[in-house]
């Protein structure tokens, strides 16, 4: 089976059994400031976990471009990847476990053709925010499951969610192949890792909202969440040891090889790091929401990426100026199933091409600095944070690249002195990091829900005032302000500001009610409904009008009315990136 037959042959098992097949969502997540990146499939689902009507209905099935960088420095292993894509299928208060579980099996030995013995399960055995999942277990003895193949362990194991720091989460049963290599121990199970028990899917039942002083209560409803890595599941199937070994990652080895005139099978570590940052990378900026690489949030993210790339490269002895080829690839190879790379190609292939110069430009001096610097070391075997910030401040040195450096002349870095003199730089203040936190998806207080209807009546008031060309570039709400990025290519000035704000001050002094329909995408657009939508055109969409200034695609949720936003006020217009805005702007009394 090949990438596009098991995407197929997943999603049509569930339309089968009653599931719509929704979009994968942009991997920059949108009104989140809790994660830079989507993480699992649910993560857009957020509100509808928690009780929102989802307009395609109560079952749902897709795949969804994911990024995790928690383990930028794992990658290089056989099973770390930073990006992947996750096949997946909810309930939204519909079926639960037994239903969940059943069809699980089904699609294990009917499609996936497994066999019943090579699988392993595991459940919640309980604490006190929540009982022991006997039901869980119940379910899979009835399915022929023995007790040697069930295993119980506590959250650390068999617990998901939330995805930020408040929203759904719950316990979950996880499910394993057994490669049926013999225990490493008597008390080896799927939590152990030494490689016998390989993950290939996570069913969660998300009954419960984690809440801000770190209880749990239940949910509206009772919903599944599942998560199955495409890419493991891949090199499983074709029995192979990693997905570095699947057709999705060959044709780049085997460039890499030709580039280099080395051998994959000699240096593993360095070829998989090249491969991964770069197929990142990729997604990263063929995003419709994608950004460049900068300073900050996600496009740092995707500058360490990148420059990672870069210094693993060189170190293959290949010349610079070689990336831009190796992503052309990753862009053609996915674009079948992801178009959006094709349409953002020039925008990709542009950003890494200048990364990789700019890079490349300090990059050599960097690292001759970097060897002075670990020389005169002498006994002392830890590089200070202050020396580490210096070799990023002047060189770009991302802290892992000066790690990695460090790692194989066995000294320490002073991460913690690095860190804080890279906050030092980057101004944030703790009060900000913290705030991050907060919000996002999960949270629809009545705080959030007038920003998000701020957010419209702004998007309105700027394709008056400014161009009917513009367009929502990021949007990211926090209970305290709203901040809206658009494509627009110079500052705005103080009097169209003005006139934007008196737009969205008159449409909350008319107090018109913000009106929800439900339409097929088609006439969701012919209404002239803007908004970014990544759909398949026979979807329903939401689509919600304020008469006479607004009508936007969007998930909600909403006010019911404008004058419960009581006032609308701008507090900064500045540049986000090149060739966009960003305005962040408040609700309430003026
Ligand atoms: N959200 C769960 C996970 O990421 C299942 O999709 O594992």
């Amino acid at each position: 089976m090949n990438a596009k037959e098991l995407r197929d042959a997943y999603v049509n098992f569930f339309k089968k059994r009653g599931h719509a097949h929704i979009p994968s969502s942009s991997l920059i997540p949108d009104n989140d400031p809790t994660v830079l990146f989507t993480t699992a499939g649910m993560h857009p689902l957020v509100p509808y976990l928690m009780g929102e009507k989802h307009p395609a209905g109560k079952r749902l099935v897709n795949y969804q471009k994911c990024i995790r960088t928690g383990d930028i420095e794992d990658i290089g292993d056989p099973t770390h990847l930073t990006f992947f894509e996750m096949l997946g299928n909810w309930s939204l208060g519909d079926y639960f476990k037994k239903e969940s579980i059943e069809m699980s099996y089904d699609l294990l030995t009917e499609v996936l053709r497994m066999n019943i013995n090579d699988i392993a399960v595991t459940a919640f055995e309980g604490d006190e925010d929540a009982p022991r999942d006997d039901e869980t277990y119940s379910i899979w003895k009835s399915i022929g499951f023995r007790d040697d193949q069930i295993f119980f362990y506590g959250k650390k194991d068999n617990w998901w969610g939330p995805a930020g720091q408040t929203g759904p989460c719950g316990p979950d049963t996880e499910i394993f192949y057994d490669n049926g290599q013999p225990k490493c121990s008597p008390g080896c199970g799927p939590s152990c890792k030494c490689g016998k028990y390989v993950e290939i899917w996570n069913n969660v039942f998300m009954e419960y909202n984690k809440n801000d002083n770190g209880t749990y209560s239940p949910l509206k409803q009772k919903n599944v969440d599942t998560g199955m890595g495409l890419e493991r599941v891949l090199a499983m199937m074709n029995g192979v040891k990693s997905a570095y070994d699947t057709e999705l990652f060959i044709p780049v080895i085997k460039e890499i090889e030709g580039l280099s005139g080395k051998a994959y099978a000699d240096n593993e570590k360095e070829f998989r790091i090249i491969a991964d940052h770069l197929r990142s990378a990729v997604f990263i900026l063929g995003d419709d929401m994608g950004v460049a690489p900068s300073k900050m949030d996600q496009g740092y993210v995707l500058r360490r990426l990148i420059r990672r790339a870069s210094r693993y490269m060189r170190k293959l002895g290949i010349e610079s100026g070689r990336m831009v080829g190796i992503c052309e690839m990753i862009v053609r190879q996915y674009s079948d199933v992801y178009p959006e790379l094709e349409r953002n190609k020039e925008f990709v292939l542009h950003s890494i091409a200048a990364e990789e110069e700019k890079f490349g430009r300090t990059l050599d001096r960097g690292l001759r600095v970097a060897d002075k610097m670990f020389e005169e070391l002498g006994d002392e075997r830890t590089l200070s944070g202050e020396l580490a910030f210096r070799l990023y401040d002047t060189f770009g040195f991302p802290i892992e690249l000066t790690k990695e450096l460090a790692d194989e002349r066995n000294v320490s870095v002073d991460i913690k002195g690095f860190e804080e003199r890279f906050k030092e730089h980057q101004n944030v203040s703790r009060a900000g990091a913290e705030q991050k936190f907060k919000g996002g998806l999960a949270d629809s207080s009545d705080e959030t829900t007038k920003l998000h209807t701020a957010t419209h009546l702004l998007n309105a008031a700027l394709r008056r005032v400014l161009s009917a060309d513009i367009m929502q570039k990021g949007s990211n709400i926090t209970p305290e302000r709203l901040r809206f990025d658009f494509n627009f290519d110079r500052k705005v000035t103080p009097e169209e500001l003005q006139k934007i704000s008196d737009i969205v001050n008159d449409a909350i002094k008319a107090g018109i009610d913000v009106v929800c329909e439900e339409l097929p995408y088609d006439d969701a657009k012919k209404c002239g409904a803007i908004g970014v939508f990544e759909g398949k055109y026979e979807d329903i969409v939401k689509v919600y009008t304020i008469s006479g200034i607004s009508k936007e695609m969007c998930g909600g949720p909403h006010v019911k009315n404008t004058s419960e936003l009581e006032g609308f006020r701008i507090l900064k217009e500045e540049s986000s990136a090149a060739g966009v805005r960003r305005i962040k702007a408040k609700v309430g009394k003026l």
